[in-house]
């Protein structure tokens, strides 16, 4: 068994998270409920891995073309999501959000319209807007509704379709069903689709996931997976993510892109090492840590209930809790302002995620249950404290 219990010190690694938590709250030394990476230790298989090629010392530049890589990558799809994958289609890519930048430029035109579901996570808005693309946010925050998304189609013509799959920060799984309406609605207005999975495993116990690779043969329309083993095994700091692009015109375009333009053809050694280690003996980690969060899921309902009296559904997937503060009666710069100079912890605000973000807490529970409870108690002791306040003024 894992010990996800263990609390492990992230401060001191230069951590984005820890040790950059200012950049964003104003202030130093918050206890940090932010970015989403998680504050376990990886696998130790991933840390072996690296123990023996750090005594071998060997550094140069790393192909990443090569059947090991593309092998564990298969068996990751077939495993996990019944999915054949063709070799072939396999690309390496340095993230996940730069195969998105490149896929944007590549599947639109300038100032082309990308249509993507929010709230959505903050990087879609800037990677889409600062490549001089269009954005159109279609509200997911009350529910799909895939009549109106159809009219959408129709009326706003978007390029692209940018899924989050599944959904950060709403944490919804697609259902097959769900992913067949996506893909008939692009083959139908002549959308590219592009599916951001990178969160693909981190399912609540007895959900299944459904990958965009499964639909590619039915797909009439450029197309692509983007995603990286990073997010399952928390392995950002490793580097190396892929993308799945089915069609062969458009994968020459992506790998003229990635190795002629952007000079990027040698993959992270250890990136791609811990991705072939984890995808081929870490699949019992995965199980342990998915069953862990779904753990810190029921704290958190549970917690918000007997608290706060918030009603929180538990999402299918992610590690994010996506809590509407609505019925708390209480402002948002109020409470953030709480929370950072009072309590000191730092929980995102549903703002940054775009539109149907507003009375929104994201907090990321990929982290010990000791941390969690902390922040949670600090969250209900800013609640009170304004309500407090409120009282004291009326
Ligand atoms: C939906 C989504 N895509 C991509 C990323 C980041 O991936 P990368 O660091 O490989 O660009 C994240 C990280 O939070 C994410 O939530």
């Amino acid at each position: 068994m894992v010990d996800f219990d263990n609390v492990v010190s992230r401060r001191g690694t230069y951590s984005t998270q820890w040790d950059y938590v200012k950049d964003r709250f104003g202030e130093a030394d918050l206890l940090p409920f932010t970015i989403s990476d998680m504050d376990f230790k990886s696998p130790a298989g991933v840390s072996e891995v690296i123990k023996t090629v750090a005594n071998r010392g060997i550094f140069g530049y790393t192909r990443w073309n090569n059947p090991e890589f593309k092998e564990a990558i298969r068996n990751w799809y077939r495993s996990q999501y019944d999915t054949d994958v063709d070799s072939d289609a396999i690309v390496y890519s340095p993230s996940v959000i730069f195969s998105l930048a490149k896929l944007v430029e590549q599947f639109s035109k300038e100032n082309g319209l990308v249509l993507t579901l929010t709230p959505c996570y903050d990087a879609f808005i800037s990677t889409i807007t600062s490549n001089s693309r269009r954005l159109f946010q279609y509200r997911i925050d009350k529910g799909v509704d895939f009549e109106k998304l159809e009219q959408t189609f129709v009326n706003e013509k978007p390029e692209i379709f940018l899924l989050c799959n599944p959904h950060n920060p709403l944490g919804i799984v697609w259902t097959e069903n769900d992913m067949q309406k996506f893909v008939d609605l692009c083959n139908a207005y002549h959308v590219s689709i592009i599916s951001d999975e990178i969160h693909l495993d981190i399912l609540r116990e007895g959900v299944k996931g459904n990958s965009l690779a499964k639909f590619f043969k039915e797909l009439t329309v450029p197309a692509a997976v983007i995603t990286s083993a990073s997010k399952s095994f928390n392995t950002p700091a490793l580097g190396c993510s892929y993308a799945l692009i089915p069609d062969e015109r458009e994968r020459l375009d992506f790998l003229y892109t990635l190795k002629a333009k952007n000079a990027l053809s040698s993959v992270p050694y250890l990136g791609m090492l811990s991705t072939i280690e984890c995808y081929n003996h870490q699949e019992n980690w995965l199980q342990e840590l998915c069953s862990y969060i779904d753990g810190n899921f029921v704290y958190v309902s549970k917690f918000l209930k007997k608290r706060l009296d918030i009603e929180y559904k538990i999402p299918d997937a992610t590690y994010l809790a996506w809590i509407d503060i609505s019925d708390l009666n209480v402002e948002m710069k109020d409470l953030q302002l709480e929370l950072v100079t009072k309590q000191k912890v730092a929980i995102m605000d549903g703002r940054i995620y775009g539109n149907g973000g507003k009375n929104h807490l994201r907090l990321n529970l990929g982290a010990p249950r000791k941390k969690v409870a902390d922040g949670l108690e600090r969250l209900a002791k800013a609640v009170e404290s304004l309500r407090d306040k409120k009282n004291s003024n009326s």
